[in-house]
């Protein structure tokens, strides 16, 4: 078993490079299965869900190749199985692209149910509904999705709820059907935008990716021979910049989308942080307690519910009592009984959490309990005075590019250690 050992506080200070959005990654790399031929994928996180995912690509059929720790060449004319390999795909959600992809592809799948971050029911109920809008057979049955269509035709599809992973999902399923698809009440994370311009990079045509009405026109097939690069990574980015804020630190974030950031940018602001804008970096800093503020977590571009631990932090240390309200999750706040092992005052009932701002966090030994928790207890951890040890790094790695080498190079004392 490994932990993080972080010996604090430290305010962070320094340059970070942001990694390639995770979120936009674990789509594009099942959205190659459209293609009938080679691309090259850029700026890949090097992060375990990513492996996992051409581990996926592998299994039905893709040829990958390596060109460095952050890019590679896919070959995916030579799709073998229309079976995905049910330990894999149970690793993490966002293997249930594997479905929308390869109905348009292949016309069938068999998937094991997604895994991912336990934050509560996590139904896949729209993706289905689209799945089946657009012509397709879906049945669940002993933890296995099986999807199966003779020719996917485009249709209206009405999201009943704004969903990220349906939206994305919908829209790899429609790219090769017959005719039109709307995808209407559509989400407007910026992966959404990436995995469109990705798809129409190949050939797709795909407009209105970020507004929340999706058209998608289908075509006959999508070439190969483009390379694409990934968009920096959001939550990574609004990770850093509370961070900084936490540690009363002074951090530039390098290759990042200002635009992306703003909801980040205005609660920073409002608790009486710095930020400056510089067009694709960013410096944010802050030299005085936190003032308290009140967070809801909304859909884009309302503040995200991915950096919804990493603000909890924030606010166990500000001045005054703050209220966090989650509104996409039933539970994540499982992170506010770890932080109260650090002396946070936090009392979370189902989905509201009221923070109580506390002077000082001390050491101790925390437990993630998905990879934004475990985020958010490395900020503390370097917030808070003596030594943190976090625990169940395996939902940390998932996510985040050498957490403990980013840190250490803005000055943290954070070791990972084998027990
Ligand atoms: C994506 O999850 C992200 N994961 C999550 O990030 C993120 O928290 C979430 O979007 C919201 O921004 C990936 O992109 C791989 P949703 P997803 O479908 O697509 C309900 C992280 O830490 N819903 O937008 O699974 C659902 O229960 C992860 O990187 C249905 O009811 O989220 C939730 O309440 C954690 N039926 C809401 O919609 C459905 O069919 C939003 O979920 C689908 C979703």
């Amino acid at each position: 078993m490994e932990k993080l050992v972080i010996k604090g506080p430290t305010p962070l200070k320094g340059e970070v490079t942001i990694s390639g959005a995770k979120n936009a990654a674990v789509a594009i790399l099942p959205a190659t299965l459209l293609i009938d031929g080679t691309c090259t994928i850029e700026n890949l996180p090097n992060i375990s869900d990513i492996k996992i995912s051409c581990e996926i690509l592998e299994h039905l059929g893709a040829k990958i190749t390596w060109n460095s720790e952050h890019s590679i060449t896919i070959d995916t004319s030579n799709i073998t199985t229309t079976k995905a390999p049910l330990d894999l795909t149970s690793k993490f959600r966002a293997s249930y692209y594997i479905i929308g992809a390869m109905l348009g592809r292949k016309g069938e799948i068999e998937v094991g149910m997604p895994g991912g971050c336990k934050l509560g029911a996590r139904p896949i109920d729209q993706h289905i509904k689209g799945f089946e809008t657009l012509g397709a057979n879906v049945s669940v049955e002993k933890g296995k999705i099986y999807a199966k269509a003779k020719k996917l035709k485009g249709a209206p599809i009405y999201m009943d709820i704004v969903s990220v992973g349906a939206t994305i999902n919908v829209m790899l399923a429609s790219v090769l059907a017959k005719g039109t698809t709307t995808i209407d009440n559509a989400a407007k994370e910026p992966h959404i935008v990436d995995v469109a311009n990705f798809l129409n990079t190949m050939g797709a045509d795909i407009r209105g990716a970020g507004t929340d009405v999706i058209k998608i026109n289908g075509v006959e097939k999508l070439h190969g021979g483009s390379t694409y690069s990934v968009v920096p990574d959001q939550i990574e980015a609004g990770t850093f910049m509370l961070a900084a804020v936490a540690t009363r630190g002074d951090l530039t974030l390098k290759n990042c989308i200002t635009k992306h950031l703003e909801s980040i940018t205005a609660k920073i602001i409002e608790v009486g942080g710095n930020v400056e804008d510089n067009g694709d970096s960013i410096r944010v800093w802050c030299s005085k307690r936190p003032n308290k503020a009140n967070i809801k977590t909304l859909p884009y571009p309302g503040f995200p519910t991915d950096l919804q631990p990493q603000m909890g932090v924030v606010l166990s240390l500000a001045n005054g009592t703050s209220v966090i309200n989650e509104s996409i999750w039933e539970s994540r706040f499982q992170y506010t009984e770890e932080l109260n092992k650090m002396g946070a005052r936090i009392t979370a009932q189902g989905k509201t959490a009221f923070f109580e701002g506390v002077k000082k966090l001390y050491g101790a030994p925390v437990y993630s309990s998905d990879l934004r928790a475990g985020a958010a207890l490395v900020v503390a951890g370097t917030a808070a005075e003596g030594i943190t040890e976090v625990y169940n790094l395996e939902h940390i790695d998932r996510g985040y590019e050498n957490i403990e080498e980013k840190f250490r190079k803005l000055g943290a004392k954070i070791e990972r250690v084998k027990e």
